[in-house]
């Protein structure tokens, strides 16, 4: 085990021994290859770096109280990538590759993972590209799988504490009928300024909404939005909002705890009615909500009274028992990575 201030880590980069990379060549997986490299060496012509041919993952490995390793519904990161590979014409990683990659670089990095009761994880990050030349604007024939991984600290230094929301207008994170719904690049370079513009302003993170109408919630930055009305849990459905793995568990989580699960269009008016609000994705689980302020009207919802509500809570906390084997996994979403 490295010896780490694991309860400070920062969710960020965090160089380890080792990676672990693929190459598709003319539609044939090769040999996964080890490296003790943080580069790679690429052609200047290569497509991700012209036309965008890249997309990503983000998953966590989580030493729990038995001290047993689990990774949490891989499967979906899999099958997401395969979406994102698809919609960009990149070869689609099988998700035996996917499993054997992510398996083989934890047990290289194993001195990484955090211990349990540090609120630290080990982070995955799977990266595809296009690595093969083209001038014209055409998928490449050439494709690398990589992933690489690194401990992250809690998302919250201070607790789970709740954050402050900007609603936009002027900025849209990907078009109607565009990439929106998969995990690739070109979404991410969007919403870079916008979000640098919200934290400049005082906010955690942006709300985009849906670009054609401008009516409805899209999605809270890098994360899933949901509202919490009475017994009811709502998060807005749309073609260009990335399906959370985080919100398709809380929804199964929130449906057996009784609540009644809505998946629809929420409108900006909507965000009124709401008893409670957050933001959910991998790096945090649930960001709780306090805020939104709509940047153009000036109108400000709020949530619960500085702490977050008592149903984000139970949800939070059950998703992270799960994650950690503290409860039962009845769903089998973790896997042991023995
Ligand atoms: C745009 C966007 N939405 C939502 C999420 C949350 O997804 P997940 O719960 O699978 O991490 C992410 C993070 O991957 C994201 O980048």
């Amino acid at each position: 085990m490295q010896n780490i201030e694991w309860g400070s880590l920062p969710f960020g980069y965090f160089k380890t021994e080792y990676n672990v990379r693929c190459y598709n060549r003319f539609g044939t997986w090769g040999k996964i290859e080890v490296s003790s490299s943080e580069y790679i060496n690429i052609h200047i012509a290569a497509t991700c770096l012209h036309y965008g041919q890249e997309a990503f993952e983000g998953m966590k490995v989580f030493r729990g109280a038995d001290d047993k390793i689990r990774i949490f519904r891989w499967e979906e990161n899999a099958k997401r990538m395969r979406r994102s590979a698809e919609g960009v014409m990149m070869a689609e990683v099988p998700d035996e590759l996917f499993y054997g990659m992510i398996e083989k670089v934890v047990k290289l990095n194993a001195e990484f993972i955090p211990p349990y009761g540090t609120g630290a994880a080990l982070y995955i990050r799977p990266l595809l590209i296009g690595t093969g030349p083209q001038v014209g604007v055409k998928p490449a024939d050439e494709y690398l799988f990589l992933i690489f991984v690194g401990p992250v600290g809690p998302y919250f230094k201070e607790g789970f504490h709740p954050v402050r929301m900007q609603i936009v207008r002027d900025y849209d994170r990907c078009a109607p009928l565009g990439t929106g719904h998969i995990k690739v690049g070109g979404n991410y370079a969007a919403s870079l300024k916008p979000a640098a513009r919200a934290k400049k302003e005082g906010f955690a993170s942006v709300i985009f909404l849906e670009a054609k109408e401008k009516k409805y919630i899209d999605e809270a930055g890098p994360a899933n939005f949901f509202g919490i009305k009475g017994k009811q849990y709502i998060t807005p459905d749309s073609h260009s909002i990335l399906p959370s793995i985080t919100n398709m568990s809380l929804r199964t989580l929130a449906k057996d705890m009784g609540l009644v699960v809505e998946l629809r269009h929420v409108t900006v008016e909507e965000l009124g009615e709401f008893d409670e609000a957050g933001a959910c994705g991998t790096a945090a689980i649930i960001s709780p909500i306090r805020e939104i302020e709509d940047r153009d009207t000036g109108k400000v919802f709020t949530y619960g009274d500085g702490e977050a509500g008592p149903i984000t809570t139970a949800l939070y906390n059950k998703l992270r028992a799960i994650q950690y084997g503290e409860e039962p996994d009845p769903y089998g979403w973790t896997r042991i990575i023995e």
